[in-house]
């Protein structure tokens, strides 16, 4: 299982800076090695930073976009052009400003019928996109998390029997407290931990209790550990990616 490094930065820009270039870096060699890169990304507000950086000329530049692959590590059960749609977020803010074809995106099909149904279905299409073939799981190259205040990551949130999958690589997630309230769908943690790497990005001083229960490997809340210390991969890294006013550190 692998171990949890650590990445402190003064603000959410330079969080986003480095996030930026261990993506690059990560398609870069997963490229190299296997000719395409397998992205998973992340919904909330952290990540949007990250996205529109990728997308300014600088970035946009340097990476060879007709290899990426885009998922969606959770979705909301809302049409894609909703405010609160994960994949709306990520389109505005970077798939709409990249060279990448329609064949390369793949959202939740949210429209597909109820959340058991629009889950099965995306796991129906990872399973396809990654191959049959053998009995392996699939292995995304990266998946972008990040982690609520309560310690939940992507749409897995703390005492849900989403928790406890082990067989299914996405889920049907019913609303929870955070708004809005409507169904999610999410990776399970059996796909998350099958990733080559999974990098967190964590900021705001609300995350501090979660990140160091995190931190310590005690447990969070009347449940156990928080669901986002739950996630470590079999075989791959794990960086979590933390600005100071998550850290503690501020000056
Ligand atoms: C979502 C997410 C969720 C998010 C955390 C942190 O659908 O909103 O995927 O798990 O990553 O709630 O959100 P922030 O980055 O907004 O703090």
């Amino acid at each position: 299982m692998s171990e949890r490094q650590f990445s402190v930065f003064p603000d959410l820009d330079t969080l986003s800076e480095a996030a930026a270039q261990y993506v690059a870096d990560s398609a870069q060699r997963a490229i190299a090695e296997r000719g395409r890169f397998t992205l998973a990304l992340a919904g909330g507000s952290t990540p949007r930073r990250l996205y529109q950086l990728l997308a300014t000329p600088s970035w946009r530049e340097r990476i060879a976009w007709e290899r990426w692959h885009f998922f969606l590590g959770d979705e909301r059960l809302v049409p894609p052009t909703d405010k609160d749609s994960n994949f709306g977020m990520a389109r505005d803010a970077l798939l709409d400003h990249v060279p990448v074809g329609a064949a390369q995106i793949h959202r939740v099909p949210t429209e597909a019928g109820d959340a058991d149904t629009v889950a099965a279905r995306y796991e129906a299409e990872i399973r396809d996109f990654f191959g049959r073939s053998t009995n392996e799981r699939p292995r995304f190259d990266l998946v972008l998390l990040g982690m609520g205040s309560d310690g939940h990551t992507a749409s897995l949130f703390p005492d849900k029997p989403t928790l406890e999958e082990t067989e299914r690589l996405v889920m049907a997630s019913p609303p929870g407290v955070l708004p809005p309230p409507v169904d999610r769908v999410t990776f399970t943690f059996p796909l998350l931990n099958a990733a080559r790497a999974v990098a967190f990005l964590v900021a705001g001083e609300d995350k501090r209790p979660a990140l160091r229960a995190v931190q310590a490997g005690l447990p969070f809340g009347d449940a156990g550990a928080a669901p986002a210390a739950r996630v470590r991969p079999v075989d791959g890294e794990l960086r979590w990616f933390v600005d100071a006013a998550a850290a503690g550190s501020e000056k």
